[in-house]
């Protein structure tokens, strides 16, 4: 049976719906209800009208707002987060790229379109219920060059430099960098999606001795603005802080972590500064083990 098509609804207020149409179908919002066929008929770009004279105006959903819309089990990689792993990990049409974990599908999504039908994301999730919420949102988008896969990526058995990025959100990265430096081709990167401070400090004392060097450690931040004039100033809600993105890049010798000697003396002065901080904690505390979900 085809699927009906994906839409974005969006009220007065600015909310927003996803709908998949579909033969019959009917769409509620608390200010009344539409037909799938009038929302088909009034087409992207169109406005429908609910039975009680709401303007719900018609697009199809970007790829940010599907990915906040869509049903979730873990949270997902913020999307601007998203978009910027992206540009890290320098993903062209036709790459192979390697995820975990799965969680919602989020991230998976990025990746997916970033390599195109010609290439291929490859993504494990250790528990059963996400990987299967992952699988249903990311068929539901259409992509269909994403495998995924059961199991704990610490233990999985990956073919020697095959991918061309990796991407990891998942709590103790520093147990599968095993796997991460295995999968990734010399000169290529991995990114990191961490939440806290304390783990981008675990992950930098655990690459010590391994063929992996720090590319950079980011933020990103995106500051809305509520523009009406005459309002125009931020806007007073915001999204806070999301995570940190640790990029590190995969050398041949395992000569490449951040506390390099040439680095420090005269190298980059932001990563001898990350280095520092990672040695001088070293030194006189122990390492932090973040909790929560992951
Ligand atoms: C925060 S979620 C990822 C969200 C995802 N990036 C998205 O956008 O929807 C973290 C996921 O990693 C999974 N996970 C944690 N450790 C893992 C491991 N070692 N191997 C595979 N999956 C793992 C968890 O079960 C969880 O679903």
């Amino acid at each position: 049976m085809s699927r009906g098509n994906l839409y974005l609804l969006t009220d007065r207020k600015g909310r927003k719906y996803l709908v998949r149409t579909r033969p019959g179908g009917r769409f509620s919002h608390h200010r009344g209800t539409v037909e799938h066929a009038a929302i088909e008929a009034a087409g992207p770009g169109g406005v429908v009208e609910t039975h009680k004279g709401e303007p719900l105006w018609i697009k199809r959903p970007s790829l940010e707002e599907y990915v906040l819309l869509m049903p979730r089990s873990a949270t997902v990689t913020y999307p601007k987060d998203a978009a910027a792993i992206v540009m890290m990990l320098d993903l062209e049409p036709g790459m192979r790229v390697l995820e975990a974990g799965s969680g919602s599908g989020g991230l998976t999504l990025f990746l997916a379109r970033a390599v195109g039908p010609k290439g291929e994301v490859v993504s494990y999730e250790r528990r059963p219920a996400f990987l299967e919420r992952a699988r249903a949102n990311v068929e539901a988008w259409g992509a269909e060059n994403v495998r995924f896969f059961l199991g704990d990526l610490a233990e999985a058995e990956l073919e020697e430099a095959g991918f061309d990025g990796v991407a990891i959100d998942l709590m103790e990265p520093w147990k599968v960098l095993d796997p991460v430096e295995r999968a990734l081709k010399p000169g290529r990167s991995a990114v990191f999606y961490l939440p806290n401070i304390t783990q981008v400090v675990e992950l930098l004392r655990s690459i010590e001795g391994r063929p992996l060097r720090l590319g950079r450690v980011i933020e990103v931040h995106h500051r809305s603005w509520d523009v009406r004039p005459p309002v125009a100033h931020p806007s007073f809600r915001q999204i806070g802080h999301t995570a940190f993105l640790v990029e590190l890049q995969r050398t041949r010798e395992p000569k490449g972590g951040p506390n390099r000697e040439e680095e420090q003396a005269g190298g980059d002065e932001k990563e001898s500064t990350v280095a520092e901080a990672v040695r001088d904690r070293g030194a006189d505390q122990g390492p932090d083990r973040p909790g929560g979900a992951g």
